[in-house]
């Protein structure tokens, strides 16, 4: 059974002007997979995360995470869900500042009241592998962005979510800490076997990624796989962008 499954997916914001932002999206992702979503401003990939994540809810079609729909869950039992089955990487890291790195990290185990002892154990060794043991105790404003978002990773997986959903974790980020949230992504997926899906305008972060997933005018385009290499990937998501247009803030992103 796949970690995640996207059926028949339909987004249609009402307004004045109805804006069908999904139509018909299917796919599915297995366990341990790390998979990217791209494609134009305005193509749906937030819409898309957004839906997954339980955030909005979808015009029609269905979500199945572990074979479970979130959508259909009262309004407390949809923030367990949340808490419990996913894990969230942002842009803007999304960090409390009046916090240290330490209780930042484990703030969705202190929701759920799991004991010191179990939290201290964790924590070590979740930061351990993110290379941030020894930033602790600083606040959030005194450590650098790719630690930021190191930190916003650490906090995303220590209750070992079932996927884990990114929105441009790289988006404000120089290509020096991109790089390292990039091998930090990857380094959980490979060696805890976290399943993740990032939507990423910069084809360097995506080319990680096991399979990257384009969308357009919210329907899907095409999909493609790393295979071996990750230069070879890079390049053919490079082509696949061009391909697709979109406005320059596409390409503009990339970084060599
Ligand atoms: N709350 C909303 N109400 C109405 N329309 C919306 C809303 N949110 C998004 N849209 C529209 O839906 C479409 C998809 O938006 P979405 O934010 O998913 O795009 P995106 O692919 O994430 O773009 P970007 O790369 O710029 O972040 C856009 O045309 C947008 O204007
Ligand atoms: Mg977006």
């Amino acid at each position: 059974m796949p970690i995640l499954d996207v059926r028949h997916l339909e987004k249609i914001y009402e307004g004045k002007v109805a804006h069908k932002a999904l139509d018909n999206i299917n796919f599915s992702i297995n366990k341990g997979e790390f998979v990217g979503i791209m494609g134009p401003s305005g193509s749906g990939k937030t819409t898309l995360l957004n839906l997954i994540a339980t955030i909005d809810k979808p015009t029609s079609g269905e979500v199945l995470i572990n074979g479970k729909n979130p959508h259909i869950l009262n309004r407390k039992d949809t923030a367990l869900f949340r808490r419990h089955e996913l894990g969230f990487v942002f842009q803007h890291f999304n960090l409390l500042d009046t916090l240290t790195v330490e209780e930042n990290i484990v703030l969705p185990l202190t929701l759920d009241g799991v004991s010191v002892r179990e939290m201290e154990k964790k924590l070590i060794e979740v930061t351990k592998k993110l290379g941030i043991d020894k930033i602790l105790k600083k606040r959030t404003y005194e450590i650098s962005g790719g630690q930021m978002q190191r930190t916003a990773i650490a906090r995303s997986i220590i209750h070992k979510p079932s996927l884990i959903l990114a929105d441009e974790p790289t988006g404000n980020l120089d290509s020096k800490a991109s790089k390292d949230v990039m091998e930090t992504l990857t380094t959980i997926n490979k060696e805890d076997g976290a399943t993740a899906l990032m939507v990423t305008h910069d084809a360097v972060a995506a080319s990680y990624c096991h399979r990257v997933i384009f969308i357009k005018d919210g329907q899907l385009y095409n999909e493609i796989y790393r295979g071996e290499n990750r230069q070879t990937f890079f390049q053919k998501i490079i082509d696949m962008l061009a391909l697709l247009g979109g406005d320059s803030r596409d390409l503009s992103t990339v970084r060599l």
